[in-house]
């Protein structure tokens, strides 16, 4: 593999795969092949290193042939199911939630990912500031879930999660969380964290000595997942879209 070279001076520059990914045509895997395959023309002579820089101001770059053209934002919310992965593609065939999207002319990618076994808000976009707004933890934009756990959990338990869990990855920040109510000897309660860490609220809950029986995230930020049906979408309005960017929990 070459050595990536830094770019010169400060001008915009982006490595041509990204350049491809950020326009929505392709997934950063799906642009290296395309290179690699010779369909990518920078000011008409073919490149095949994803890593080459491009200036988006001076280059022309073309797409068998045709001039990349960057493309229409796009903001989808999901209603993950569970029993559907937040992958493009599965090894082992199981269902993604790309087989729930309307199409598949766009490439949009998932903000942040929701276990296999958790269904509720996703937002699909090809915005990738957009999506690094939402899932860079210094912009602790809060994420509520919806948790049934298996054991009723008493209050110094709803306590621990309130001031943090010790986890092998350090203590979980504050969070929020209200009881819903207890049945059966299992607590529901609904938590509000700032961060998005591996499954973390399986693991909150599970340094408690519980299991998490169903888990749904029902909002982030000022996004709520009102009342549209498990595996449907909708588009983003363009409030929602603002009012994500500017949701910041301190
Ligand atoms: N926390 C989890 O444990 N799983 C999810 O899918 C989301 C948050």
């Amino acid at each position: 593999m070459t050595a990536r070279k830094l770019p010169p001076g400060d001008r915009p520059l982006k490595t041509l795969e990204r350049v491809l990914s950020k326009a929505g045509l392709c997934s950063r895997t799906e642009a290296r092949s395309w290179i690699a395959a010779g369909r990518i023309a920078v000011n008409g002579r073919v490149v095949r290193n994803p890593d080459h820089w491009v200036d988006l101001e001076r280059d022309l770059v073309q797409f068998d042939g045709k001039p990349l053209e960057r493309e229409k934002r796009v903001y989808l919310l999901l209603h993950k199911p569970t029993g559907y992965l937040t992958t493009y593609r599965d090894p082992q065939g199981r269902p993604t939630v790309y087989d729930l999207l309307p199409s598949r002319d766009r490439y949009l990618f998932p903000v942040g990912r929701l276990d296999l076994d958790t269904s509720g808000l996703l937002v699909m976009t090809n915005d990738a500031q957009f999506a690094e707004r939402l899932t860079n933890p210094d912009y602790h934009v809060p994420k509520t879930y919806l948790v049934k756990a298996s054991a009723h959990l008493d209050d110094d338990q709803i306590d621990r999660l309130r001031n943090g869990v010790e986890l092998r990855d350090g203590p979980t920040r504050p969070a929020a969380v209200n009881r819903v109510r207890e049945s059966g000897g299992k607590s529901v309660f609904e938590i509000t964290i700032s961060e998005g860490r591996n499954r973390q609220v399986r693991r909150m809950v599970e340094a408690l000595g519980a299991k998490v029986l169903k888990l749904a995230r029902t909002a982030i930020g000022p996004l709520t997942i009102g009342d549209l049906a498990a595996g449907n979408t909708r588009q983003l309005t363009t409030e929602e879209v603002r009012a994500l960017v500017g949701a910041e929990l301190r």
